[in-house]
């Protein structure tokens, strides 16, 4: 049998080169100066949402719209069929399709393939492995795109890659800040893992402050170790919130879950009512190198972020968002062009 040529996925940032991801910022920044219009007439792709998202359906769908092609988007909930996953099961549960089916069909249809999974939430162990996107991968005959995992959140690193370069120039040395703050939501460590390596992997040196209980995911931080000692940076976690911020040039709030409580909503809600001080205000980021602020957003203002410091001169959050359409569009291009 003839073999086939596999497609570029991107499953998290470092499945590319770094001569690859300097390729899309360029490309990202060149778009954004000049728009890249219409050179993707006749191509679909295809969004398959598991759970909610506002800026990477909306920036996805425009990125397509404002390069000639056409998306389809659609949802778990009200859109197709439950899925079963493991292969040789016996399909007598709640799931009547099959993602290699679904997948192969899909494949048909549109000239790129984007998910965002959804996490079982009841095991850390279960749900660092990705399962999800790597099944859609592995089955699908276009790219795959994984717009959100558990473990990674490649374009939105991306887009944060470019805000960073537009606001700092060369990132080799410089110091960014990722810093816990609270939320009755929040999200897995994905946002915070990608940035982390993707900053590393440019030189940055990179410091995390959060709670004791609300470290990050232990293979994370060896590879993070690894590309520290690779490119010239560095890495320091487990920091104070004001030692985290002290002299950086960029300080970057997120909220993640402790992975001690990570299938326990109760000991999660009790652990995070003790950190009520990790909010981020202007007297903190006066810490910083004249700081500026990023957020991947959703952010909650006034509880990680005060007003004043998001809607004032140091915040780079819509910039960030805007930024996501931007980047995609380039990323579209790389995948669907030629
Ligand atoms: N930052 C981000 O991915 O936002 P959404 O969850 O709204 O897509």
């Amino acid at each position: 049998m003839a073999e086939t040529t596999r497609p570029q996925h991107l499953i998290r940032l470092s499945d590319w080169t770094p001569a690859q991801i300097d390729d899309l910022l360029e490309l990202s920044l060149r778009t954004k100066r000049r728009g890249g219009r219409a050179q993707l007439p006749g191509k679909t792709a295809g969004l398959l949402f598991f759970r909610g998202s506002l800026r990477t359906r909306a920036s996805f769908e425009a990125a397509m719209n404002q390069l000639g092609g056409s998306t389809i988007n659609l949802s778990a909930a009200t859109d197709f069929w439950e899925l079963e996953s493991q292969v040789g099961s016996v399909m007598d549960g709640k799931a009547p399709e099959h993602v290699k089916d679904a997948a192969a069909v899909m494949s048909a249809y549109v000239d790129v393939l984007a998910i965002r999974p959804k996490p079982t939430g009841s095991s850390w162990a279960v749900d660092r492995k990705d399962a999800d996107i790597h099944t859609w991968a592995k089955w699908a005959r276009v790219p795959v795109i994984n717009m959100e995992s558990a473990l990674w959140h490649p374009l939105q690193a991306l887009s944060d890659l470019m805000t960073l370069r537009e606001a700092l120039g060369s990132l080799s040395g410089k110091e960014l800040s990722i810093v816990w703050t609270n939320s009755p939501t929040p999200a897995t460590g994905s946002v915070v893992n990608s940035l982390l390596h993707a900053a590393l992997a440019q030189g940055m040196r990179v410091r995390v402050a959060h709670p004791a209980g609300f470290e990050l995911d232990a293979g994370v931080l060896d590879e993070a170790e690894s590309l520290a000692r690779a490119h010239g940076g560095s890495v320091q976690c487990g920091l104070s919130l004001a030692d985290g911020v002290r002299d950086a040039h960029v300080v970057y709030a997120r909220s993640w879950m402790s992975l001690e409580d990570y299938s326990n909503p109760t000991l999660a809600a009790t652990r995070r009512a003790r950190q009520a001080g990790w909010m981020l205000d202007e007297k903190v980021l006066a810490l910083g190198r004249d700081a500026k602020l990023m957020h991947a957003m959703p952010v909650r203002r006034n509880l990680e972020v005060s007003d004043a410091l998001l809607d004032g001169p140091r915040s780079l959050v819509y910039q960030q968002a805007e930024n996501r359409l931007h980047s995609q569009k380039a990323l579209l291009m790389q995948l669907l062009r030629g």
